[in-house]
C-alpha cells in the first residue's frame, strides 16, 4: 500500500468520475422510463464479472460482453481504480530505469493500449508522469486496440467527468477493432504498434489466454497436435512484440495464475527484450480505503457492493533492445521456415 496525498487525490477523483458516469446513465434511463432498476442490473453484472474474473476465465462462455455499456460500467466500478493504481505502481517502481529515463517515452508519448477498454492504462500512466513532473499533454497519438470499440463512448463520458488535470493531459483516444484471436495484425495496427513509445497489455491477455485450455491446439501447418508452442497459436502477441520499435516499452500486467504469462514469455524468446521489472504483487499490496471520497463511500454502502482493492498480480516491464545485438533471433526466418 502506498500512502501519498497526490496519488490518493488522483485515485479518489478517478473513482468519483466513474460514479458520475452512473448518474448520467441513470438520468438518461429515467427520461426513457426504463422498467428494470438500473442498480439491480448493475449489481447482477458486477457479481457475474467478479465471479468470472476470480477463476481466470477458463471457459469460452465465461466472456464478458463489453459491447453493453452497463457491463462496461459495472466492470469499471469493480476494477478500474485497482488497475489504474497497478499501472502507476509498476511505473513508479521502475522510475530510475524505466520510461522516465527516455525523453520520447515520458514527454508526449505515443501509446498503444491493447485491450485498453475504459482507459485505465492511460490514466495510470498519466498519474505516474504528472507525479514525476511531466505535466505536458500526451501526444494526440493515443490508440486503443480492443475487441469492443463500444468502449469509445464510455471513455468519452469518463473523460468529460475527469478533473481538468486529467482532461488536459490526455487528448482524445482512438479506438480500433482488434482481436487477440486473429493471428496477424492488420497493416493499420502494425503502424500503430510501430510508432508507439509505450505499449500496454493490462489484464487483456487473460480473457483470451485461458481459452487455450479448451481449444484444440494447431501447429504451424494447421494440424492438431498436443505439443505446440504458444508462439504459433498466439501469433497476435508475437506480432505485437515483433512490430514494436527498438527502444519502446511494453507494460504487461495480468493475473498471477493462468497461461498468459507463458504466452508472453514464449513469444519474448524470439526477440531481444530486456526485462526491466518482473514482480508479483500479493494481497499485502492493497488499495487503501482512504482513496474513496465521503460521497463514494455513501454510494458504496447504498449500492451494497465494494470495488476490488486487492489482487494477485504479475507486473512486467520490458524494453525492446536494438535489433542487431548478438542475441537477436531472425523472426522472419522462423516464420518462413
Ligand atoms: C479485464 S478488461 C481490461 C481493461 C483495461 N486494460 C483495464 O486494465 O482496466 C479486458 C479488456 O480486453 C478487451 N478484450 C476482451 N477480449 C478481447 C480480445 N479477444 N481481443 C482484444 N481485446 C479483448 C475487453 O474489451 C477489455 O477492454
Amino acid at each position: 500500500m502506498r500512502e501519498n496525498i497526490l496519488l490518493t487525490r488522483d485515485l479518489g477523483d478517478v473513482f468519483d468520475s466513474i460514479l458520475e458516469i452512473y448518474k448520467t446513465i441513470e438520468q438518461d434511463r429515467n427520461r426513457r422510463n426504463s422498467d428494470k432498476e438500473l442498480k439491480d442490473i448493475c449489481l447482477e453484472y458486477m457479481q457475474e464479472t467478479s465471479r468470472i474474473y476470480r477463476y481466470d476465465l477458463p471457459r469460452e462462455s465465461d466472456r464478458v460482453d463489453f459491447s453493453d455499456p452497463l457491463k462496461q460500467w459495472s466492470y469499471m466500478f469493480v476494477y478500474t481504480l485497482r488497475h489504474v493504481d497497478l499501472v502507476s505502481y509498476a511505473l513508479d517502481a521502475t522510475s530510475d530505469i524505466g520510461i522516465l529515463k527516455d525523453s520520447d517515452a515520458c514527454c508526449s508519448p505515443t501509446v498503444c493500449m491493447i485491450g485498453g477498454g475504459p482507459g485505465s492504462d492511460v490514466l495510470g500512466l498519466s498519474i505516474h508522469l504528472r507525479e514525476h513532473g511531466h505535466t505536458a499533454p500526451m501526444s494526440s497519438r493515443l490508440h486503443v486496440l480492443d475487441k469492443y470499440t463500444e468502449w469509445q463512448g464510455t471513455w468519452q463520458l469518463f473523460h468529460q467527468h475527469l478533473p481538468e488535470r486529467f482532461n488536459l493531459a490526455i487528448p482524445e483516444m482512438k479506438y480500433h477493432a482488434f482481436d487477440f484471436e486473429d493471428n496477424d495484425l492488420s497493416l493499420e495496427h502494425q503502424e500503430i504498434v510501430k510508432s508507439s513509445n509505450i505499449v500496454t497489455m493490462i489484464k487483456s491477455l487473460s480473457p483470451v489466454a485461458a481459452w487455450l485450455r479448451t481449444r484444440k491446439k494447431l501447429n504451424r501447418d494447421g494440424v492438431e497436435t498436443d505439443d505446440c508452442t504458444s508462439v504459433f497459436e498466439w501469433h497476435s502477441v508475437f506480432s505485437i512484440l515483433k512490430h514494436m520499435k527498438p527502444g519502446a516499452f511494453l507494460l504487461y500486467i495480468d493475473n498471477r495464475t493462468g497461461p498468459q504469462r507463458r504466452i508472453l514469455m514464449d513469444a519474448l524468446e524470439c526477440f531481444d527484450f530486456e526485462i526491466l521489472y518482473d514482480h508479483v504483487l500479493d494481497g499485502r499490496q492493497f488499495l487503501s480505503n482512504s482513496v474513496f471520497s465521503v460521497s463514494a463511500r455513501v454510494f458504496m454502502i447504498e449500492f451494497g457492493y465494494n470495488p476490488c482493492t486487492v489482487a494477485g498480480i504479475n507486473e512486467v516491464i520490458l524494453l525492446k533492445k536494438k535489433p542487431y545485438s548478438e542475441n537477436f533471433v531472425d523472426v522472419d526466418s522462423i516464420l518462413d521456415s
